[in-house]
């Protein structure tokens, strides 16, 4: 199977955005009127609790590492397999069987990252776990992760074409998170466990 196909497959498979299959699922709703608006394990961990919320994180951050897996196992090149990467993390955000409305990537950059390259990914997400536990804004430890992995994987060497990979969706992420830096400026950003907030 050519590389142009696996990016494509990356792209569909990362267009299952299980906060919106699980929320109207178990709750009978559409994730994105809800909390944030957002379609990601975040504004379900607040609207639903810690079970689906856990669930959405755990499914969101699989489909990255198995488009990953899914490349590498059908040896395509290197460059295929970042575009896997990249296409999974669109598809999230840009689900084309959600209207193209759909999340801010961070599960599913998590779970490309983890599986293109383990140890960097595995202390930037260590380390966005500390700053949410100290913070408790998962959108500053999620922006933290976007840009600290970038430079962790060029500290272990890893090849161009995955830094870039990474830099890029980083990019992404940052470019989904700009409400949420606008908040965090003003000061009124959503902490964790914080639940009431303003309906969409
Ligand atoms: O999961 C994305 C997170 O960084 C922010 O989500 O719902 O607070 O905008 P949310």
């Amino acid at each position: 199977m050519g590389g142009t196909v696996v990016i494509l497959l990356s792209y569909l498979l990362g267009s299952i955005s299980f906060s919106i299959v699980i929320a109207r699922l178990i709750a009978g709703i559409d994730i994105r009127e809800h909390g944030s608006g957002n379609a990601g394990a975040t504004n379900t961990l607040r609207m639903l609790g810690k079970g689906p919320g856990i669930t959405v994180l755990l499914l969101d951050a699989a489909k990255g590492a198995i488009a990953i897996t899914i490349a590498r196992l059908l040896g395509v090149p290197e460059w295929a397999i970042v575009g896997a990467a990249v296409a999974a993390v669109l598809g999230h955000n840009w689900p084309i069987f959600f209207g193209f409305k759909g999340g801010k990537g961070v599960a599913t950059t998590i779970g490309t990252l983890l599986a293109l390259t383990p140890l960097p990914a595995l202390i930037g997400v260590g380390i966005t776990i500390v700053v949410i536990a100290l913070t408790r804004y998962v959108s500053l430890g999620s922006l933290v992760f976007f840009v600290l992995v970038p430079f962790l994987m060029y500290l272990y060497h890893e090849p161009g074409v995955y830094i870039a990979g990474a830099a890029f969706v980083g990019l992404l992420g940052f470019i989904r998170h700009t409400e949420n830096i606008s908040r965090l400026i003003k000061g009124d950003e959503r902490k964790l466990g914080q639940k009431k907030q303003e309906e969409k």
